[in-house]
């Protein structure tokens, strides 16, 4: 019997819908080829639900949630809605229910034309970072006090876990046992937020466990600047919630953008819910300019997470060979219509696949 993979597709709002039927485009033609099923259900959560209905996110879908092997999320957020109100209730909602205590990000540049740091080529920046997901100042404890007075006062806590810190730094370093560099960064601020040796301790404890794993340690305003500087010092890093939310956007930039950026929110052995790190950019809307590559390779790593490994490496080289031929021409909005970047990479998957195996990577490039 063929193997079979239950998605719950959530589009979202703004560009989600159309970034998300490229993804799921190129998900069918890989599940033909490689011969699985995958059974999606569809979910209408975003503004144009909320405002119809009052509904965010029932509790009820997080059971539903449950029942499928994996979330895929287009994007969340709509100007006609308070701040943050749902991006809180969907993003925030699936990462904290579901207790998806990873956020896996790769910074993986692809051809030297995208990077804005002059000189780096793919071999200088390609790394993983491993944001811890389910506390930090997301947990949603503190509030205001005298609201709108000039008496205000405003609390955020930042609140962190040996449990959390561990099963993140745990993470990161089986990540690197697979990896050619097999170094481990841990990021905080552990020098100006004391709390933070939490971290410290916890990495360096975490750490005798992985002998051929060598460590690395920098604070997160340097972390910032070695990225951009010597992008090639890191491998897999780890790094508290809002510190990863910041360096994975700096790092999304030096990867050439928002158009290619995805992230896998992951509870190992549990459902996973794989997106862009993009957001809705309401003012593309519909209009099919929006690059569909982040919500693709998001695409990529839920198969990978799904045990669909070959059809994630054909995946892979489809997007690396396509944007190193020059075939799609850019990562931003408007030089290629959304669907095209899709039929593109469909394809490609299905040439690549058809290729004898053990073809030269070269000769892929058609
Ligand atoms: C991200 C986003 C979210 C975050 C927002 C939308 C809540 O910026 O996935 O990086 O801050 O985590
Ligand atoms: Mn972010």
């Amino acid at each position: 019997m063929a193997r079979e993979h239950a998605i719950a597709v959530i589009p979202g709002d703004g560009i989600g819908e159309e970034v998300i039927n490229e993804g799921l485009k190129v998900l069918r033609a890989l599940a033909q080829i490689y011969g699985f099923k995958l059974r999606t259900t569809s979910y209408p959560w975003g503004a144009d639900h909320f405002l119809k209905t009052g509904v965010m996110m029932p509790d009820s879908a997080l059971d539903e949630y449950r029942q499928h092997a994996a979330v895929y999320l287009g994007a969340i957020g709509d100007p006609r809605i308070e701040v943050g109100l749902l991006e809180r209730a969907i993003i925030a909602g699936l990462r904290f229910k579901l207790d998806l205590y990873v956020n896996l990000r790769p910074i993986k540049l692809y051809d030297a034309r995208f990077c804005p740091i002059k000189d780096k080529k793919p071999a200088d920046v390609d790394m993983v970072v491993v944001r811890e997901n389910t506390e930090d100042a997301y947990i949603g404890i503190g509030g205001h006090f005298k609201q709108g007075t000039q008496d205000e006062v405003a609390i955020a806590t930042m609140l962190y876990t040996r449990k959390g810190c561990e099963r993140a730094v745990r993470y990161a370093f089986e990540l690197a046992k697979g990896r050619k560099r097999r170094k481990v960064t841990l990021v905080d601020k552990a020098n100006a937020v004391r709390p933070q040796d939490l971290w410290t301790r916890t990495f360096a404890e975490v750490a005798k466990d992985y002998a051929g794993i060598e460590t690395d340690h920098a604070y997160i305003d340097a972390a910032c600047m070695w990225l951009v500087k010597n992008p090639e010092s890191f491998d897999v890093c780890v790094m508290p919630n809002i510190f990863g939310d910041i360096f994975t956007d700096l790092g999304a930039m030096v990867q050439g953008g928002m158009g290619i950026a995805a992230s896998g929110n992951l509870h190992p052995g549990k459902t996973s819910m794989f997106e862009p790190i993009h957001g809705s950019a309401p003012k593309y809307r519909g209009k099919n300019v929006a690059n569909p590559l982040a919500a693709i390779n998001a695409a990529g790593m839920m198969l990978d997470y799904l045990g669909e490994k070959e059809a994630a490496t054909t995946l892979e080289s489809a997007i690396a060979s396509l944007l190193t031929s020059g075939r799609i021409r850019s990562l931003g909005a408007g030089d290629h219509p959304t669907s095209e970047i899709g039929d593109l990479v469909t394809a490609e998957v299905r040439q690549i696949a058809a290729m004898p195996a053990g073809e030269p990577a070269a000769a892929r490039r058609s």
